[in-house]
């Protein structure tokens, strides 16, 4: 369980003899802006960095705070709204045509409201669009560029800040409402709350499905604990005192952006961490991790928190929860 301090000290120690390509999808405030800060810090400035979000005017300040020296540097906003997969698939050409290879691939953007459940233009749940299918696009569309990376002996890693540690055999995925929009979405919260559920473990699943297909590069599902962000407690009806309340009082209970971006980072440098799937703490400690030597065909055991026959804590997917949850997640996406 590292301290605050040996966080740093191990993200210290980051020093690639490349020049990295790292895109930060929701970096313009919240987890992502502190990773990417102390992203940019590690490497006084030596990277390539890609920032993509909505607010322009909030990345062109984070990029001009970040070092640079002598702007030998590309360090770069494109905007997308990631609800919309069309959307997703456009920027993730836009990258195409700017680099040959991503060494980090870091998502942490997310809807979290629990009284505005939606359906988006494209028909999907606006929290599992949000906070679950972009990321899926995203890793669809930037894998070949992963691959790249990988290809060159560089870092390959891909990173999704959301909610990991979470399966239990107890909460099984239902595979009988994939996207939250079969069963009847009646009641704010609860349509609400369901989504969030299911994003943390169709994650888990499409995570699996790229580790099994992508023996060589290191895929992350991370859990940020409770930070201080742009987060608000939304509820609504008789219960919106409750949410002013909980508004007032979460802050305390909450660390920084910027002391959760160390930890974060410390499981994305983690040098023994270069393949794998590994479903981290908020500290960046594995909950459970399986490294595949090759290339793995699921099939259709419907254990939860089992992946190819392997228990892994916190695990929230079987192995026909992965296939089903990638059939799904492919029909549902396409262009
Ligand atoms: N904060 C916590 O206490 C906490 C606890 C548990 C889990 N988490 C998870 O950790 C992750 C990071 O949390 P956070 O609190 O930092 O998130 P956040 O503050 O909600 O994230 C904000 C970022 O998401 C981007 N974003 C929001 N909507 C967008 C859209 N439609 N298109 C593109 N970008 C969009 C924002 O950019 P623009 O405004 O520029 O669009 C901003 O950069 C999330 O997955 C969250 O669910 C957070």
């Amino acid at each position: 369980m590292p301290s605050l301090a040996d966080a740093k000290a191990a993200n210290a120690f980051f020093s690639p003899s490349y020049t990295p390509v790292a895109v930060f999808v929701g970096a313009t405030s919240g987890v992502g802006q502190g990773m990417v800060e102390a992203f940019a810090r590690y490497l006084t400035g030596r990277a390539h960095i890609i920032i993509i979000g909505r607010n322009e005017h909030a990345a062109a300040d984070i990029i001009g705070r970040l070092p640079n020296p002598e702007n030998e540097y590309t360090h770069e906003f494109i905007p997308c709204d990631v609800s919309v997969m069309a959307n997703v698939r456009a920027v993730c050409k836009v990258i195409r045509d700017k680099v040959e290879r991503v060494n980090f691939l870091v998502m942490t953007a997310a809807y979290s409201s629990m009284a505005h459940p939606a359906i988006t233009s494209e028909g999907l749940d606006l929290h599992l669009a949000m906070r679950y299918y972009y990321r899926f696009v995203f890793i669809q569309e930037l894998l070949p560029l992963v691959k790249k990376a990988q290809s060159l002996g560089e870092d390959a890693k891909v990173m999704s800040v959301l909610g990991a540690g979470r399966g239990s055999p107890k909460r099984p995925i239902d595979l009988d409402n994939l996207g939250n929009t079969v069963k009847p979405r009646t009641g704010t919260i609860g349509v609400s709350f369901r989504s969030m559920t299911m994003s943390s473990n169709y994650t888990d699943a499409m995570l699996a499905h790229f580790a099994t297909r992508n023996p060589s590069i290191a895929f992350t599902h991370i859990l940020p604990g409770a930070v201080r962000t742009t987060f608000r407690v939304d509820l609504d009806g008789f219960l919106t005192p409750l949410s002013w309340i909980l508004n007032l009082l979460l802050p305390l209970f909450c660390v920084s952006k910027e002391v959760c971006a160390e930890h974060m980072l410390h499981a994305l440098f983690a040098p023994d961490r270069d393949r794998g799937l590994f479903l981290c703490n908020n500290l960046g400690d594995p909950v459970s991790s399986i490294v595949f030597e090759s290339e793995v065909e699921l099939g259709e055991n419907d254990e939860t928190s089992v992946l190819n026959g392997v228990p892994m804590l916190g695990y929230g997917a079987s192995d026909l929860g992965v296939r089903r949850i990638v059939e799904h997640s492919v029909a549902v996406t396409a262009a």
